[in-house]
């Protein structure tokens, strides 16, 4: 799976995004160090706080399937009229879940800004600009699993 495939995943995940109160979507790719995939979408609630984001969506799929080692991740994300979607950064909360199962210096987070969004189908490699990031690197000296060692 190459980066640019689990961007596009990331996309069609996009699709099933459940924002009535945002309007904003977001798509994740989960890449398991096994090769499976996993995809996730935000989904909100009525009662707004319930809301989950895309990240966590596709972690917690992962993780209730049995699987917990993590290569990468790809996130998408903008409002649901963008033709390009600008660079979605996953929130605290989800770079801390994503804290959980990882090694933040080795596993990698793909964000993208992508042209084209409106037609899934014609994009191309060059309408996608993906900027790569440890999760060390957005989430400095995390409180982990390693805390709470004896
Ligand atoms: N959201 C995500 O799903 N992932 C992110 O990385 C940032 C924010 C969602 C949560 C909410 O449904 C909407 O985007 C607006 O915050």
């Amino acid at each position: 799976m190459t980066d640019y495939e689990l961007i596009r995943v990331a996309l069609e995940a996009r699709e099933l995004a459940y924002t009535p109160y945002s309007h904003h979507k977001v798509g994740a790719a989960l890449l398991a160090k096994n090769g499976q995939v996993y995809k996730g979408c935000n989904i909100e609630n009525a009662g707004y706080t319930p809301t989950n984001c895309a990240e966590r969506t596709a972690v917690f799929k992962a993780v209730s399937e049995g699987v917990k080692d993590f290569a990468a991740i790809a996130v998408v994300g903008g409002m649901d009229d963008l033709k390009n979607l600008p660079i979605c950064a996953p929130c605290g909360v989800c770079r801390q879940v994503l804290n959980e199962f990882v090694d933040s210096n080795e596993f990698r987070v793909l964000l993208a800004e992508v042209d084209g969004v409106d037609n899934l189908k014609a994009i191309q490699d060059s309408d996608i600009r993906i900027s790569e990031f440890t999760l060390e690197a957005l989430l400095p000296l995390g409180f982990g699993p390693n805390n709470l060692q004896m």
